[in-house]
């Protein structure tokens, strides 16, 4: 097979997204499985130049994984017209101008989500990317997981009926790094570094509902920083400044009502780290990161409350387990491959700039909705 490389630059590729999820588990693997079979006798190779701040930290990468391209400069890798795709995993503060940048070179632009700090500059970039003609593409990840893809498939299938609510549950106990090293970086928690729960967690939820239940028409949201102190990397306190739990109901244009909790102070007593359980007329299902399991109407048992007498079903037993029927790829991997896909064939695409400022406009309506106290319309967005 012929190889058609392709030329990505890198930036944020020592963190923790860029490097485990983006670089080894999706640009590598796709080039130990050949590259993308473009089925005309081409392979798309991927040829990442690795972007970031520190020299020594991108070559030991760089060595780690038999690259030879890093540098320490974004204007030379942008001005470099050889590079065909910029990707950012930056922290969120750094996004925006980088990809201001790019597309100014007449990059074709990937990037993690969220793709600004807010939405009016979200949709200037949206604006932008669109008018100069360059291909871009957010991450929206968790549509790719095999929980969600099984899920999808029963409302592909009609299997709800009508679908009448969406209960999700995300989180875990996020170490606050005096005792125990906390597991995610500090700026996540420092509002004034772009961090919080919402401006992370409303872009995939805003994804995720749209992508399987329908566009989210408004947002009630309650955030809250349960654990104010944490410590940092170096081991020092800092001030939590930033929401680390939001309590959010969403209403989508299909009028089903989504509830969804996102918590970094919650203990997991669940089968994963993130559950969506559906109901709807003809059945119910519960969808996580992997697993998918159902309950027809036709198999739903009759509980009885009575609280006198101890319970005698296995409620979690009464589910059965939707079958995986093919093979699952990660889903960062499956993303990149259809956008490079897009890149070098013009395939459509949909998870683009416009859907990444949709993100951006449900966190922020949720930040504001939570500070007002209220309930407030999410409008449509349009280029
Ligand atoms: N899709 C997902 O599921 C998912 C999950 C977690 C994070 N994210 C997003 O990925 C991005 C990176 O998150 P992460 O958890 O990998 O963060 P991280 O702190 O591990 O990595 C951040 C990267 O940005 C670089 N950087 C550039 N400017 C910086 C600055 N001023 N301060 C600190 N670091 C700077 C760092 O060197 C590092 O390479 C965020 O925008 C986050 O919202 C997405």
């Amino acid at each position: 097979m012929t190889r058609r490389t392709v030329r990505i630059a890198m930036n944020g590729v020592t963190g923790r997204m860029g490097y485990r999820q983006h670089l080894v588990r999706s640009l590598l693997a796709i080039r130990e499985s050949g590259g993308i079979d473009l089925g005309d006798g081409t392979a798309l190779w991927p040829e990442p130049v690795l972007v970031g701040r520190r020299d020594l930290a991108l070559k030991a990468i760089a060595e780690r994984h038999g690259l030879d391209e890093w540098t320490t400069d974004l204007d030379a890798v942008l001005t470099d017209g050889s590079i065909d795709v910029y990707f950012d995993a930056q922290v969120t503060s750094a996004r925006e101008s980088a990809l201001r940048k790019a597309v100014a070179a007449g990059k074709h632009i990937y990037t993690e989500k969220p793709t600004a700090t807010g939405l009016d500059a979200a949709l200037a970039l949206a604006r932008l990317a669109h008018e100069s003609g360059v291909r871009h593409g957010v991450v929206q990840d968790k549509l790719f997981l095999p929980g969600l893809l099984k899920l999808k498939r029963l409302v592909d299938g009609g299997f709800f009926g009508r679908v009448l609510s969406v209960r999700g549950e995300f989180g875990y106990w996020v170490f606050e790094g005096d005792w125990q090293d906390a597991q995610r970086p500090s700026w996540n928690y420092r509002s004034q570094d772009g961090g919080g729960i919402v401006v992370d967690m409303f872009p995939h939820w805003e994804y995720v509902l749209h992508g399987l239940f329908g566009r989210v028409t408004s947002v009630q949201a309650h955030a809250a920083t349960h654990i104010p102190r944490r410590w940092d990397e170096r081991g020092q306190p800092y001030d939590a400044t930033a929401d680390d739990s939001a309590y959010g109901i969403f209403e989508l244009e299909s009028g089903v009502v989504a509830q969804i909790n996102s918590s970094w102070a919650v203990r997991v007593n669940r089968d994963e780290l993130v559950e969506f359980q559906v109901d709807g007329t003809e059945g119910s299902a519960v969808a996580g990161l992997r697993r998918c399991r159902a309950q027809h109407r036709s198999g739903t048992p009759k509980p009885v409350w009575n609280p006198d007498l101890p319970a005698t079903e296995s409620f979690r037993e009464q589910w059965q387990e939707v079958p995986d029927n093919r093979e699952f790829d990660n889903g960062f991997k499956a993303q990149w491959e259809l956008f490079l896909r897009h890149v070098a064939l013009g395939t459509p695409y949909e998870w683009d700039l416009l859907a990444g400022a949709r993100g951006v406009q449900l966190a922020e309506l949720g930040l504001r909705s939570s500070a007002e106290g209220r309930r407030l319309p999410v409008p449509e967005l349009s280029l």
